[in-house]
């Protein structure tokens, strides 16, 4: 199936960033959210991201300007449905995403593929309370999403071949590379780099280590770019425990239990960078 325009759900920072790649990738791009001013920011962060990329000759100022006029900002959910592909990128809670689609599928045309950007939740479930679990499958970018190269495609148990190759050839145009993962729990990246966040959390609450030793631990001694608390923070600490929670209910193993003080960080607030506040204090 020919893929030319793309509907983003959700102008977070999942959102926002697949709304750019689609763009600069040459996609028609339909961006929604409920929130006008979450439109606004989402729209001013792709353009301050773009003005950078063009400032380190990645990209030239007219692709930037092309890659902005074919991204429409709107709060009106049906526009979005007039799309090929559509992804959703709200929040990572199950009962928001159903929401959602019970929202957009009465709008949505009947050759429409949806997919989730979910990164933890089932997508045989998902898909199986639409009107198209064939046409219905996971395609999850990760943090930041011009930056990273790969997106995980995950095929529900009743996803077809075509809408598999249809979002394997858009990550193609990205110039992204596709992992192929099956539908389990969090997935592949998730199943793996949750757990050793949750651990890192852990190791703090244990009193092994304080932020900065931890964090400093795993950049200079596994050379990860980030620390796990940094980089527990850059994601949101509300969406690592929604993942830790999906790895405890779904697979059923004490293993994934989320960290007590993850949650409390959670209760308090304190959700990472976007709250200002999370592991480390950015006011
Ligand atoms: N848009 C466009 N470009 C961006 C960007 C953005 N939002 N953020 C960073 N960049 C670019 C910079 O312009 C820079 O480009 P050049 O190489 O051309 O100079 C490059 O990325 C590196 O950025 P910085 O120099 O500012 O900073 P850095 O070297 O410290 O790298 C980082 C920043 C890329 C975020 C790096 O720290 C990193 O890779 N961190 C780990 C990220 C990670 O693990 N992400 C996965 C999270 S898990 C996930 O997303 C899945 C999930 O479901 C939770």
């Amino acid at each position: 199936m020919a893929v030319n325009s793309i509907g983003v759900i959700g102008a977070g920072q999942m959102g926002n960033g697949i709304a750019h790649v689609m763009a600069l990738a040459g996609y028609d791009v339909v961006l929604n959210d409920i929130n006008e001013d979450a439109l606004k920011k989402a729209m001013e962060l792709i353009q301050g991201n773009m003005d950078r990329q063009v400032s380190r000759e990645k990209i030239s100022a007219a692709d930037r300007d092309q890659a902005m006029a074919r991204i429409v900002a709107t709060q009106d959910l049906p526009q979005v449905a007039q799309t090929d592909l559509v992804i959703e990128a709200a929040t990572e809670d199950e009962s928001i995403k159903q929401k959602i689609f019970d929202g957009l599928l009465p709008h949505l045309g009947a050759e429409t593929i949806l997919t989730s950007n979910t990164s933890s939740i089932s997508i045989t479930r998902l898909a199986s309370r639409t009107d198209r679990p064939e046409k219905f499958m996971g395609f999850h970018f990760m943090n930041p999403v011009p930056v990273m190269q790969l997106v995980e495609l995950i095929r529900g148990i009743a996803t077809d071949k075509d809408t598999y190759e249809t979002c394997l050839g858009v990550v193609q145009k990205l110039g992204k590379t596709a992992a192929s993962a099956e539908d389990f729990p969090a997935f592949i990246v998730n199943r793996i780099l949750m757990p050793m966040i949750n651990e890192a959390v852990y190791t703090l609450y244990e009193g092994v280590g304080n932020v900065n030793s931890i964090d400093q631990s795993m950049k200079l001694g596994a050379n990860h770019p980030m620390g796990p608390l940094e980089l527990a923070d850059f994601i949101g600490l509300d969406t690592c425990l929604a993942i830790m929670n999906v790895l405890h209910d779904g697979l059923a193993d004490t293993k994934y239990r989320p960290c007590p003080l993850l949650t409390k960080y959670v209760e308090a607030g304190w959700l990472g960078r976007k709250t200002q506040r999370g592991f480390y204090d950015y006011r």
